[in-house]
């Protein structure tokens, strides 16, 4: 993905986009450094979250996939944290709460939640690493060029988390030998799948954020929260049945609407 000079959508399209927080206005700088902050405290904790399994992952390749995982979050958590400390004194701040916090304080609820078993860990990258696309892919291009940067490397990223994910999902579901090295099958990928589907669609945010249309309208974000939610939805809706498994109902076990 090429990053063009100019703002591509929203009220400053065709401006040449922001380089530094000194040419924000209040209500952008406010935006963006809540969208950052939102970002950065998902990063180091799903670093804590894979990390047991780096060790006890089922074959080689998956020790390795989580091993590269971890290293690709603790790479994004680097960078969102440099990137607060551009704001000055509450950046430096928020970066430094940030790193204090262990798992049970994070402030996104699905990032709390401990992977119990190697096939928690595929339906999490599955389900929650599509979500990360997502999110990252609505700032590809974005009206802040440091951030429109990053996600040149960042899309990448998690485009290998969530296809990891998907392969193994599957194979847990058809690979008899990967059910015997896992001692698992479909029933605990549908347990998996159940587990996180909820938590995916609540990480979009609520429905009627205004902060979530402020964010589109000065071109940090592509797509608002609703309309991210809905073409997550559509994307592994799809891939939940051609596997053969059951898409949870997309109401039960919601906090967040
Ligand atoms: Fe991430
Ligand atoms: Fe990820």
């Amino acid at each position: 993905m090429r990053v063009s000079r100019s703002v591509q959508w929203g009220s400053l399209t065709g401006m040449r986009k922001v380089e530094t927080p000194e040419q924000m206005t209040e209500e952008y700088r406010a935006t963006l450094i809540k969208i950052v902050y939102a970002l950065a405290s998902t990063e180091f904790a799903s670093v804590e979250q894979h990390q047991p399994w780096i060790n006890q992952a089922p074959t080689a390749e998956d020790r390795f996939i989580q091993a590269q995982i971890a290293a690709d979050e603790a790479h994004q958590g680097f960078i969102d944290c440099r990137m607060l400390r551009h704001f000055g004194q509450e950046g430096e701040d928020m970066a430094d709460r940030l790193l204090a916090l262990r798992m049970g304080q994070h402030p996104i609820a699905a990032f709390n939640v401990p992977m119990d078993s190697w096939v928690e860990v595929v339906g999490f990258c599955f389900c929650m690493d599509l979500v990360a696309w997502y999110h990252l892919r609505a700032m590809e291009d974005c009206s802040y060029a440091p951030l429109a940067r990053e996600m040149t490397t960042m899309v990448g990223e998690e485009r290998f988390h969530a296809s990891f994910g998907a392969r193994r999902i599957k194979d847990l579901v058809r690979d008899q030998r990967y059910q015997g090295l896992c001692k698992a099958g479909p029933a605990e990928a549908q347990k998996a799948v159940d587990k996180w589907y909820p938590h995916a669609l609540d990480t979009f945010g609520s429905a009627g954020s205004k902060f979530s249309e402020l964010a589109v309208g000065y071109g940090i974000r592509k797509w608002g929260n609703e309309e991210l939610r809905q073409m997550w939805r559509q994307d592994i809706d799809p891939q939940i049945e051609k596997i053969g498994l059951v898409v949870p109902n997309s109401e039960a076990g919601r906090i967040i609407r």
